[in-house]
Order: structure tokens, then sequence, then C-alpha cells
């Protein structure tokens, strides 16, 4: 069975530019060898963290929500591509909610000293950072990339590679621009091949 790359996409767009450009770094990690799942987090049903400090004790959240089939999953994986647009200069709220309710990994990791993330996975698991923002202006990507380093460091996931696009809001539609599928398209590859050596 081949490495397993999850990719979770923030934009709420299924079909829009981040979701071609995830699509394209799954497909290269796919002809790399790899599988490959991509979670709309806009389709899923969850809360933001309520702080209720549950997690302190337990390897899980007390919200019996969809995030409950996503902690497996996120201890398991090989690998994550993690894809999104700008939103108010930071991450788009119901995917920083998402993020925020790995709470769960933080306080295992952190906490208790006990991570979620079995050490074996952990040397070889790494993170592939897409985004993509309307404005062509300085520090655009900052507090994005400061939210991903954190949440990448939280669910041991070596922060290893990025793509950042800006001025979207001139170039419209990426379909007109092979050359930036292209290089998601690389990424991905280049994730896979790292993962299953070939
Ligand atoms: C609610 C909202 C807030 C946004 N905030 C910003 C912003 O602060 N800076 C920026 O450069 N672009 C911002 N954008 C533009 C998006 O990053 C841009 O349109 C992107 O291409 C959307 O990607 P998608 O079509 O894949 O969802 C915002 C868009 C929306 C809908």
């Amino acid at each position: 069975m081949g490495k397993k790359i999850i990719g979770v996409l923030g934009s709420p767009l299924t079909e829009g530019n981040t979701a071609q450009l995830l699509e394209q770094a799954l497909k290269g990690a796919r002809d790399a060898g790899c599988e490959t799942e991509t979670i709309s987090v806009s389709s899923l049903e969850f809360d933001a963290c309520m702080e209720m400090m549950f997690c302190r004790e337990h390897s899980t959240c007390i919200i019996d929500d969809d995030m409950q089939k996503i902690y497996p999953t996120f201890q398991e994986m090989d690998s994550l591509v993690l894809a999104t647009p700008v939103m108010t200069m930071g991450i788009p709220g119901k995917l920083k909610s998402f993020m925020d309710r790995f709470q769960v990994f933080f306080m295992a990791k952190y906490l208790r000293k006990e991570p979620l993330v079995d050490k074996n996975l952990k040397k070889h698991r790494k993170g592939l950072f897409i985004c993509i923002s309307g404005m062509n202006i300085p520090d655009v990507f900052k507090g994005v990339k400061m939210s991903v380093h954190a949440f990448f460091d939280i669910i041991d996931c070596q922060y290893s590679d990025e793509l950042l696009i800006n001025d979207m809001d001139t170039i419209r539609d990426i379909r007109t621009r092979q050359d930036l599928l292209d290089s998601a398209y690389k990424k991905g590859y280049d994730l896979g091949k790292a993962l299953s050596g070939r």
C-alpha cells in the first residue's frame, strides 16, 4: 500500500482556484506512488474550540462532531497538503477553527508528553502549504504562515515546502496560468517521491 497524503481544502469553493491547485498537487503525489484523500473543511460539521480542556487528560475532544473522524486520519497519515486562500489577512475562519481543534494533539504532545503521532511516522511526515491571495501587497502571507507553522508543529509535520501565489484578483482564473498549476503538481510530486522513495 502506498503512503497516504491528506489534502485539506480551506476554501469554501470546491472547484475554485485553491481547489484546483490542491488537486494538481495531489495528482503529482499520486503519480509519485502515494494514495491521496481530500478533506474539504467547509463540508464538515464541527464547532470551534470551546476551551473545555477535556484534552488536557484525554486523547480526544469532548465535543462529539465531525472532528472525531478527523483525528485518527491525522494520526495515521504520512503527510499533509494544506491549501487555502488568505481571508482578512489570515486563515479563513472555518479552517482556523479546524486547526484550533487540534488542541487535542497539542496537549498530548506538549503537556502530557505522550504524542498522538507515532515516532516512526513523525520521522517522515511533511507538510506542503499552498496559499493564494487576492492582493499583491507586502506581508500578505505573514499571518497565515505563522499559523500554519504552529499547526504543522502541533500535528508533527515538518514544514517542508510552500507555494504562495499573490495577485489572484488580477489572475482571476488559475487555469490561465499553466505554469502555476505545474508548480503545484511538481511540489506534490516531489512530496510524494520523498515519501515513496521512487
Ligand atoms: C472574505 C474574504 C476575505 C478576503 N481577504 C483577503 C485579504 O485579506 N487579502 C487578500 O490578499 N485577499 C483576500 N481575499 C481574496 C482571496 O484570497 C482570493 O479571492 C482567492 O483567490 C480566493 O480563492 P478561492 O477562489 O480558491 O477561494 C479575500 C476573499 C474573501 C472571500
